[in-house]
This record gives structure tokens, sequence and C-alpha cells, in this order.
């Protein structure tokens, strides 16, 4: 089964979740720094430490995925590095990037990096982080600083990596930084995380002409469990809104979907919008990255509000169960989802180039007595996703490439780091680095362009 030619294969980390080294070269407190402080916040009260110390290892790091075959290594810019409590430029914090780009750039990987993955300097979340507007624009100097540092040698970047998260997660769920539960700042972020990302694009290409931009989000079908019954329905449209929908209508068409703005009316969504703030948000992207897990298989059936729900506007929302297997973060394993969520894309919108920006799954991995760590599980997750985007790419999706996520074991957010997503192995005490059997299969599939049939 060959991929087209010149198909890129890579794979993903982000700052806050491998690098470690959070208070050396003049970085200052981001939002995860400050919440893995809260009592509770994280499983095991895990923080950013040691993480798996990529900071000081980048050099090893890089030859183990130039070992592995891989073409192309997303990482993300740690925004508290460059601009210390969202203010100055910290040289010291470019370097490190900028040793980072020459290592891959030496090793033939291309480097794909990532400007925001959750990271926001606790300064600025002082000063009302996401729920306001000046934080995008905020996120637009720290793009400039990074695209002055490195748009000598990068071609493709990402803004904003699943605004969903940040800001559903964030602001209204409270389970990831910031923790706070107030759905109108919830709704404003999404709003400035698709501003800052327009903002940003702008100056990326101001620096760089050649410069391909884009943003990752995470998409998913969203399944009514029973499609005759009307409430499911209904759940199925507000969540295709809330998750989907209320991303790429902006990006992609310059608009927000009516029933989405008329749903959030209550949490004041509108409000935030001002004159010409569409045409920024709807600026041509260089390719659309697609982040896929799994689908939601969802019920609407009336009830209570859902407690901690992230979905402002339908909290009474369901998820029953399929029977289907899941991975040891408790998501359903649903290869076909990835070939819809491409399919749709394709579909319904402008064409784009599209890249999988992430995809994998975490499983308990054991390093066996001979050494190796054998994760049946992880190679047939993403054997089987591969199978679903080479599909896509039959049915006509203009799919580039795929990264696997993760490059390596790392800090899984409010999971801390008891859920491993690497195809490498880290032991956290003494940092060795293991690749899996996944990472030997993977480099193969990447090798030949193909997967066996
Ligand atoms: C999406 C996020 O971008 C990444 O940071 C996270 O670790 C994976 N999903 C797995 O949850």
């Amino acid at each position: 089964m060959e991929f087209p030619k010149g198909f890129l294969w890579g794979a993903a980390t982000a700052a806050f979740q491998v690098e470690g080294a959070t208070a050396v070269d003049g970085r200052t407190k981001s939002i995860w720094d400050e919440f893995c402080e809260v009592p509770g916040a994280v499983v095991g009260g895990h923080t950013g430490e040691p993480a798996a110390d990529h900071y000081r290892r980048v050099d090893e790091d890089v030859r183990l995925m130039a070992g592995l075959g891989l073409q192309a290594y997303r990482f993300s810019v740690a925004w508290p590095r460059v601009r210390p409590d969202g203010g100055r430029v910290n040289q010291a914090g470019l370097d490190f990037y900028s040793r980072l780009v020459d290592r891959l750039l030496e090793a033939g990987i291309q480097p794909w990096p990532t400007l925001y993955h959750w990271d926001l300097p606790q300064a600025l979340e002082e000063r009302g982080g996401w729920a306001g507007r000046a934080t995008s624009y905020r996120f637009a100097d720290f793009a400039e600083s990074v695209a002055g540092a490195l748009g000598d040698r990068v071609e493709n970047w990402t803004t904003v990596n699943e605004p969903w998260c940040s800001a559903f997660l964030g602001y209204a769920a409270g389970v990831h930084a910031p923790g706070r539960r107030e759905p109108e700042a919830a709704v404003a972020a999404v709003h400035h995380l698709l501003l800052g990302h327009g903002l940003a694009t702008e100056v990326i290409r101001g620096t760089s002409a050649g410069a391909k931009v884009g943003i990752t989000l995470n998409l998913y079908p969203i399944i009514a469990a029973d499609p005759e019954s009307p409430a499911d329905v209904d759940a199925v449209r507000r969540l295709d809104g809330l998750q989907n929908r209320i991303f790429l209508e902006p990006l992609l068409l310059g608009r927000y979907p009516e029933d989405v703005v008329a749903d959030l009316e209550p949490h004041g969504f509108a409000g935030h919008l001002q004159d010409g703030d569409l045409e920024i948000v709807s600026a041509p992207l260089g390719q659309l990255g697609v982040n896929y897990y799994a689908e939601h298989f969802v019920s609407g059936a009336a009830g209570p509000a859902v407690p901690g729900s992230p979905w402002v506007g339908a909290e009474h929302v369901t998820f029953p169960s399929r029977g289907l297997p899941r991975t040891d973060m408790g998501w359903e394993v649903e290869p076909a989802g990835l070939t819809k969520v491409l399919v749709r894309v394709n579909r319904d919108y402008p064409s784009i180039p599209l890249y999988v920006t992430e995809n994998g799954a975490a499983y308990r991995d054991v390093v066996a007595a001979d050494g190796e760590v054998y994760d049946p599980e992880r190679l047939r997750y993403l054997e089987s996703h591969l199978r679903a985007a080479h599909a896509a790419i039959e049915a006509g999706v203009d799919l580039r490439g795929y990264f696997a996520w993760s490059l390596m074991d790392n800090f899984e957010w409010a999971e801390g780091y008891a859920k491993r997503f690497g195809i490498v192995h880290v032991d956290y005490d003494t940092q060795v680095r293991t690749p899996k059997m996944s990472a030997m299969w993977y480099s193969q599939v990447a090798r030949g362009n193909a997967l066996a049939a």
C-alpha cells in the first residue's frame, strides 16, 4: 500500500511536555507551571520537571530521529522562554530553537515548529489570558520574534495547536491550565485564539515571504447514538458546532456558523467580534493540520448538565459506550473516523493541503527483561490509522504527510507521566531512550513510503 511520492513522515512533541529545564536560561512560568502546583490538578502531582529533559538532550534526540529515518519533526516553541512573562525578547530562548533547527537541517529533517502548544506565560494569564483580546496581540509579538530568528530556515509553521482544548478544557471545564470554569471566558478564548492565529500568520508571512503557515485542529466525527432521536441529532449538531465548525468555518470560509453563534449568545460570544476580525482570521492557510484520536458517539437525551463539562451550551450531552476497544486514556479506537474527518474537510471546505499533525495512542508499556519494549497494540493502532489515511488519499483528499504522536513518552497534561504515547520509551529516572517495537516498524514504513499490503 504505497503513499504518494513525497508524502512526509514525521513525529511530534510539544515544549512543556518534553523539555523540562523549566527555570533555566531566563524561562519564566507558564500557566502549566502554575497549574501543576494546584493540589489535585495533575495526576500524581507531576510537573514539567524533568519531562524528557529534551532541552538538554536535544542533540541526542535529533540523532535518534535521524536513526529512525524521520523526515520531519513537529515541536513547539515555549513562549515563556522566548518572551519571559510575555514581555521583552530573551535571546537565550531563541538560541535554543535556532540550534534545534540547525541540528535538524544537518540531519536532513524538516523543522515544523508550532508557536502555541498551551504554555501561555503566566504573567499574561494574570492580565486576562485568552479571555482578553490583548493576548492575541502579544501572541503576534511572540510570533514575530520567532519568525525573525528561524524564518530563514523554517518553511512550515503552525500557529496554534488545538484551540478547542485551550479554550474549552482550560477556561470552561477547568481540567487544563489555567483551570478556570467560566463559560464566558471560554467562548471569548475561542475568538482570541483564532484572532491570534490570524495576526501571527500575517507577521510570519511578512517576515518570510515563502512561509507556509497553518493551524492544527483536533477534529472529531460526531455520531448520534440514535440517529432517529431528535435529541441525539441536535446533540450532534451542537457538538459538531463546538468541536469542528466553530474553528473550520471562520478559518476557511471567513464566518462563524450562525447556529453556534446563536447557541453561544447567552455567553456573550458575538460581543467579542470586531470589524475586520474575520478577514484576519481567514487569511489563506498554507496547510491545515488535523489531529485525530477518536470519534464522539453522543446522546442528547434530556438530563441534568454534566458537571465540569467543556461543552458550553450543550452541558447535558453524554457519551455512551459502543463497546469498542479503548486505549489507556480510555479513548475508543476507531480508525475509520480518520478517513471521515479528512474526507469531510475536503468535501465541505475549499481545497487545502492537509497533514495529520498528530495521531497515536497511550498504552501501558513495560521494558521487558531483554531491554526491549514490545507494544503491539500501539503498532496496530498506528497501522490501522495509516490505512485509514491512505483510504482518504484514495478518496481524493490532498493529504501530504503524517506525524506520529509522540516521538517519545512525555508529560500528558492533567494525566502526568503515567500515560505513555511515545514510539520511543523514556525512563524518567535515567532519561534512557528505548525505541519501542512500534518505532522500528514506523521507521520501516517511513523509509519504504508504504505499508505492507
Ligand atoms: C493532543 C495534544 O496536542 C497533545 O499535546 C497531547 O499530548 C495529545 N493530544 C494526546 O492527548
